[in-house]
């Protein structure tokens, strides 16, 4: 059993991640903008949108040295879906790794859509749920924390491989909005 705590736990698609986790038999907590720095979890996730991602850093970010730090935040704006809001060559997720050097940041969860997180289920096939690190401790204690959630666990390599993940997540968000894609469908992997 992992201790995970969850900013944005309340929000669309952390309250589903909180109920997966849960329902993994994971000690889980949901902390919401009032957080008063009391000690975390070893397992941090970020489900705050991508603009709310830096302010947070900035001030809770002293709070996650030596913590498992998850980045599932989509970096877009719903007014231009045809790039990126993080330059070329980069990603959120490694952003977020220059400014945590003393936690271990891995991306995950930004490629499932939100209702088929805590089931972890596709439209009757497994969920995958696919984490690119460059701690493979990290990701070992991610997929224990989940080994009961049914769903195929991915491995997909270092943390560059964020842009890949970042990259598929836009894609998969412009199938949504031209509504090949409802919020229980998505990308998995057999
Ligand atoms: N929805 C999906 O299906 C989906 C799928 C994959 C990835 N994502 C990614 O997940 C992230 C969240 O998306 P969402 O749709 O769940 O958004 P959402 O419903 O707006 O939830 C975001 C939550 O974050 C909270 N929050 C913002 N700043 C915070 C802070 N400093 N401390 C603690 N909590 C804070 C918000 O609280 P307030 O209510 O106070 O604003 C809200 O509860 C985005 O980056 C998105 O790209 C979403």
């Amino acid at each position: 059993m992992a201790k995970i705590s969850i900013f944005g736990g309340k929000g669309m698609i952390g309250s589903q991640i909180t109920a997966l986790f849960e329902r993994c038999g994971n000690d889980v907590e949901t902390i919401g903008r009032d957080y008063d720095g009391h000690e975390l979890g070893d397992i941090i996730v970020l489900a705050v949108k991508f603009p709310d991602l830096a302010p947070l850093v900035e001030t809770h970010g002293k709070h996650f040295v030596g913590k498992i730090v998850i980045d599932i935040t989509n970096p877009i704006s719903f007014g231009n879906l045809d790039e990126l809001l993080v330059p070329q060559g980069t990603s959120s997720a490694e952003i977020l790794a220059e400014k945590l050097p003393q936690s271990q940041v891995v991306k995950g969860f930004n490629i499932n859509f939100s209702n088929s997180v805590a089931n972890a289920q596709v439209k009757g096939n497994p969920a995958s749920f696919v984490f690119a690190s460059d701690s493979s401790e990290a990701k070992q204690a991610i997929f224990t924390a989940l080994e009961k959630s049914g769903a195929k666990l991915v491995d997909a390599g270092n943390l560059q491989k964020a842009r890949l993940l970042e990259s598929a997540g836009l894609l998969l968000i412009n199938l949504a909005v031209s509504g090949q894609i409802q919020r229980d469908g998505g990308l998995v992997i057999v």
